[in-house]
């Protein structure tokens, strides 16, 4: 399933919207319906992003990208067309569930920066999570992560205005790392850094692109030498759960065995393997037994990964992995006829 599909999406702002789309899905031009005294700035676009892939819409000033990636989270209504989310349909979401989709699946970069202006740049940078109910002390220690990797480690405590134009940018760029969404939308997130900072940025970001999976997946075949690091403090008995350590189980033996669920973490397991003479038996939904966890399990598990990274491409040129996510760019710009 892609994660972001557009269908036959318009966007054209003025009073007579509805009959503007009609004409120009009609086939008119955009020129031929000047006295509607309409802007039409996104004319049937349709595409798919699938997930792990990057996809970029390219266009002159005016096209319509702002106006397009911002009906993609909800930000704006399209005048016509839908926008699916992992499959769901946002068109028809109410505001309530269009915000908490934004604050779990979503986060966006304004070509702007859109900060809040009197707010630290430290709790400008978590507010993603603030609004998730992240707790401060963890929101403060994910966004001072995020702000040492935009190079902005040194400027927490200073206020958005303190900042130039380049740096308000990578402040953006940290709120949406720090929210560590599915999605990130990106206006133009680069356009006010200089060529050498950008090119850092986009390095970085290509980085912690190549590297999806679930937690589990991350800690146990890291990307790179970069994520294992990242990695490295990780407490792997609170991400590791039952399913992703288990072994074959004896389906006889283990019919007598204590019970677990496939998605309890290791940590849980430690009291309750040690209580036991025998292993646990991991069971689904209908109490079928699909592996066992036995004390060796657990340590081998917990034990780190042996270089799982070295086997992979070095990303310092700024290459993306040899999982093959690269680029991708628009088969359809956000206003093809429209050079205006
Ligand atoms: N809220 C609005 N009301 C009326 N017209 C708007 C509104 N927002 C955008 N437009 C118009 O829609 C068109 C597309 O604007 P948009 O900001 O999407 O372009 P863009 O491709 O992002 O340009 P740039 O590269 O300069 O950022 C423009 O003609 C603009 O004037
Ligand atoms: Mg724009």
């Amino acid at each position: 399933m892609p994660a972001v599909r557009a269908n036959h999406l318009y966007k054209v702002f003025g009073k007579r919207a509805s009959q503007a789309v009609a004409l120009l899905s009609d086939g008119r031009h955009r020129d031929t319906i000047k006295d509607l005294n309409v802007t039409a700035a996104v004319i049937d676009v349709s595409f798919e992003v699938q997930p792990g892939e990057i996809f970029v819409v390219m266009g002159l000033s005016g096209s319509g990208k702002s106006t397009l990636i911002r009906m993609l989270n909800g930000l704006l209504p399209p005048t016509a067309g839908t926008v699916e989310i992992d499959g769901t349909d946002i068109t028809t979401l109410s505001r309530r569930a269009l915000r908490a989709l934004r604050g779990e699946k979503i986060s966006m970069v304004f070509q702007h920066f859109a900060l809040l202006p009197h707010r630290t740049v430290l709790e400008n940078a978590a507010y993603g999570l603030e609004v998730r109910g992240v707790s401060r002390a963890e929101r403060h220690e994910r966004a001072a992560h995020a702000l040492d990797l935009v190079g902005l480690g040194d400027w927490k405590d200073h206020l958005p205005n303190q900042l130039s134009g380049g740096m308000q940018q990578r402040v953006g760029l940290a709120r949406a790392l720090t929210a560590d969404t599915d999605i990130i939308l990106m206006d133009e997130a680069f356009s006010a850094l200089d060529p050498l900072i950008r090119r850092d940025m986009q390095t970085q970001l290509l980085q912690l692109q190549a590297q999806i999976g679930t937690p589990e997946e991350i800690l146990n075949h890291p990307a790179d030498d970069y994520v294992a690091r990242f990695t490295e403090d990780v407490d792997r008995s609170r991400v590791l759960t039952a399913a992703s350590v288990m072994e074959p189980a004896p389906k006889a033996e283990a019919a007598d065995w204590e019970r677990v669920a496939p998605d309890a973490p290791v940590v849980e397991l430690f009291q309750r393997v040690a209580a036991c003479d025998s292993p646990l038996a991991v069971v689904d939904k209908e109490d079928r037994v699909i592996g066992a966890v036995s004390p060796t399990t657990i340590l081998s598990a917990l034990a780190m990964p042996e270089e799982a990274s070295s086997a992979v491409p070095s990303l310092a040129n700024g290459a993306p992995s040899s999982t093959g996510r690269s680029p991708r760019s628009g088969t359809s710009s956000p206003n093809p006829r429209s050079p205006s």
